[in-house]
């Protein structure tokens, strides 16, 4: 069997990812062997005896900045062992995250993931050993590390055998971006709120109707700016 799709995640703290990935789908389709998550810690190739990661910024200023000398070893590392994978650093500054984006890295060779911690990463390791940087959000977090878990968790459910359920996804990929229509389950009646009469009528046609409808009454009224992006980029 040829090695399954792969991604190494570099941070100091690499048991930040255990739970969540030993969890629901992400588990089983680990166990499964459908793909591979590998933590790389990037303190273990720090060569002083405090095992420092960080250092002062030259210029002055608050906070401290990611040293290169480690965490270049530990991309150099990753790299061996996977040269063909794309290397990401999470970090505010990047480009945004989207759908498209998570389709687009679930086709390329494997993933090398770079968690940021401090005020940031070393210029010079970005410019010389990184091929991408990706936001999450117009945010800031304590560090890259649940950035990567995002990245992780929506690349990882469109790889092969990962949902079972081919349809959901045909459907986002052919479907233009826009938000999901109100789902109902039993019982037909919760305290005093009922399901819309139209979903238990066994009209096929009806329904799907109701459901594109309601999709895009919803992505016109929260989320108006999907339906302009799509008219920009079919331009
Ligand atoms: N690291 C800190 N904040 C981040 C963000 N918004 N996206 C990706 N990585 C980050």
């Amino acid at each position: 069997m040829s090695s399954p799709y792969t991604i190494q995640v570099l941070s100091i703290f690499t048991e930040y990812f255990e739970s969540p990935l030993a969890t629901s789908i992400t588990g089983k389709a680990i166990e499964k062997g459908l793909f591979a998550v590998e933590p790389v810690d990037i303190r273990a190739f720090a060569t002083d005896k405090h095992k420092t990661t960080d250092d002062v910024p030259f210029g002055g200023g608050a906070g401290m900045v990611m040293k290169p000398e480690p965490l270049v070893a530990a991309l150099e590392f990753a790299h061996a062992r996977q040269p063909d994978a794309l290397r990401i650093l999470l970090t505010p500054q990047g480009e945004p995250f989207h759908q498209a984006l998570a389709r687009e890295l679930s086709q390329a060779p494997g993933l090398i993931l770079v968690c940021g911690r401090y005020e940031g990463v070393d210029e010079r390791v970005i410019d010389g050993w990184i091929d991408r940087e990706i936001s999450i959000g117009d945010y800031v977090l304590t560090g890259g590390e649940p950035a990567a878990l995002i990245l992780i968790d929506a690349i990882t459910r469109l790889l092969p055998g990962v949902l079972g359920n081919v349809c959901s996804i045909d459907e986002e990929s052919f479907s233009k971006p826009s938000l999901e229509y109100p789902h109902y389950t039993r019982p037909r009646e919760f305290r005093g709120r009922s399901v819309p009469d139209v979903l238990l009528s066994g009209n096929h046609k009806l329904i799907a109707d109701w459901r594109r409808a309601q999709s895009e009454k919803r992505t016109r009224e929260r989320r108006p700016d999907l339906l302009d992006n799509h008219r920009d980029s079919n331009d």
